[in-house]
């Protein structure tokens, strides 16, 4: 009997951030924005820091790039992009939801392969392997050993993502691997290192935005909601409230405390972009 197929947490957060980006903030962006120093730091911003971002990837894909596979491609902005400036692009994409919309958008421009990286099965060779800020998802060991198949010789491979780092003390910020394990990874593989350039202080602003709206809107709305409860349904949520308190109080340490924001992000992780090229 098949076992059945869990639904990634991490997969219905990106869904989330498509509606209410799409809706609330008029991009399907799903990467954070690159804060320059004309930008002022809010919401209606964002769409033109992501933009910003784009724009520092585009910049650093290497000349001779014809071919690119977008890995975990969102809903297929930076992916149609790159159609419109003239690359051939395919995308991996796993979730359903996310792929609908790059189809949508990419039309039969280009081949989507709905599955993680880690399983997909291809042999069509590309110029360039692009990971934007989709790396901290896959597997590092069978992402590499994959793009080294799948590269063209002197390919590249463009990682654009955030790592932790090693900082003592707890963090309330998931995501990203650890830089000095991915290092000692990627020394394994047949990659040559290009560049590797910090952006952690462009990106690290999306933290103090994100932590603004948890803590004027998220936590008032969480607040509502279980005052409502407890109005409706007093014995029952006191009971539920008594048998996950643990939970309750890590959700309100996590997003309503002020833990999330631009310093705590620049002190856990570090958010880089990695050009590689393939040697072997
Ligand atoms: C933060 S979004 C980034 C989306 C897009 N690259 C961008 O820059 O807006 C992460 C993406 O990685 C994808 N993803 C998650 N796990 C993956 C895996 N194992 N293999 C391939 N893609 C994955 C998600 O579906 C999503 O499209």
């Amino acid at each position: 009997m098949h076992k059945r197929k869990r639904i990634d947490s991490k997969e219905i957060g990106l869904e989330l951030a498509l509606i209410f980006g799409g809706y609330f903030l008029k991009t399907e962006d799903l990467h954070y924005g690159y804060w320059t120093g004309d930008l002022d730091l809010n919401l209606s911003n964002l769409s033109r820091a992501q933009e910003n971002y784009s724009n520092f990837i585009i910049s650093h894909i290497p000349k001779n790039v014809k071919t690119v596979l977008d890995v975990g491609c969102g809903a297929g902005r930076f992916a149609h992009r790159l159609t419109n400036l003239g690359y051939q692009v395919d995308c991996v994409s796993p979730s359903p939801l996310l792929t609908e919309r790059a189809r949508s958008l990419l039309k039969n421009n280009s081949r989507i392969f709905e599955c993680r990286y880690e399983q997909l099965r291809s042999e069509r060779p590309y110029d360039l392997i692009l990971f934007s800020e989709s790396f901290q998802y896959v597997d590092m060991e069978k992402a590499l050993q994959k793009s080294g198949k799948l590269l063209n010789d002197a390919g590249h491979l463009l990682i654009c993502d955030f790592f932790k780092t090693e900082a003592e003390g707890k963090s309330f910020l998931g995501g990203g691997h650890r830089l000095t394990q991915f290092y000692d990874v990627i020394q394994r593989h047949p990659f040559e290192l290009v560049e590797n350039i910090d952006i952690t202080g462009e990106t690290a602003p999306n933290l103090d935005l994100e932590n603004a709206f948890l803590v004027n809107c998220g936590f008032p709305v969480w607040k509502l909601a279980l005052r409502f409860l407890d109005d409706r349904h007093s014995w029952l949520i006191k009971f539920l409230r008594w048998k996950f308190r643990t939970k309750i109080k890590k959700i309100n340490q996590k997003y309503f405390a002020g833990a999330r924001n631009a310093q705590q992000f620049a002190t856990f992780k570090t958010y880089r972009l990695f050009l590689y090229k393939k040697t072997g």
